[in-house]
């Protein structure tokens, strides 16, 4: 394992087996329907890219980069829009993807903002979910797996942009996000 873990909290087989499941049930669902796959940039690259890869129906994607204004914005749940969709959603059946449901800010405003170009369905995937920070009512559809509050890497997930091409996620070491701070 890296120096910089502490310990693995799910191993790329975990994931490789759990995403593999979300795609079946994806693909159940979604029969007959036109579906649109919305990935939010950057972190959940890496659960898209496997997760399409399991749903056996003829999708499209597109992608979505938002950013909050400065440092305390995302407590105010203040987010903006770096890169917008490339066509209308509208009448479309949506999945939002997200590699990680945290304060459930940035996926409250998302949801209000895509809600209001009229999907037919709108859905929210995201791998990861923990709930003990959450400072708004939003829940994913879909989760893969549930995280206690710790500092999470890999797969996506960043610590200052590094760690995201991790197969795996890994719990990051105290002293490396406290020493940098
Ligand atoms: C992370 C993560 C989610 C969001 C979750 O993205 O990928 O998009 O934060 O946090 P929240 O539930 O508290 O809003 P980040 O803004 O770090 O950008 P990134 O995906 O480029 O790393
Ligand atoms: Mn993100
Ligand atoms: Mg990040």
């Amino acid at each position: 394992m890296e120096e910089y873990l502490d310990r693995i909290l799910l191993s790329e087989d975990q994931i490789k087996k759990r995403v593999a499941q979300l795609g079946a049930q994806i693909t159940e669902e979604y029969q007959g329907k036109d579906l649109l796959v919305i990935g939010i940039l950057k972190g959940a690259v890496p659960f898209l890219a496997d997760l399409i890869r399991e749903i056996k129906l003829p999708l499209r994607y597109d992608f979505m980069a938002v950013s909050s204004y400065g440092a305390s914005a995302k407590s105010s749940g203040e987010v903006r829009i770096l890169k917008d969709l490339d066509s209308s959603i509208e009448d479309r059946h949506i999945i939002i993807v997200e590699d990680i449901v945290d304060t459930g800010l940035t996926l409250k405003y998302l949801q209000e903002n895509l809600g209001r170009r009229k999907p037919l369905s709108m859905k929210i995937a995201a791998l990861l979910d923990k709930p003990g920070r959450r400072r708004t009512e939003v829940y994913p559809n879909y989760n893969c797996f549930v995280i206690p509050d710790e500092f999470v890497v890999g797969y996506g997930l960043d610590y200052n942009e590094a760690y995201r091409n991790l197969p795996y996620i890994g719990a990051l070491k105290p002293e490396v996000y406290t020493e940098q701070d």
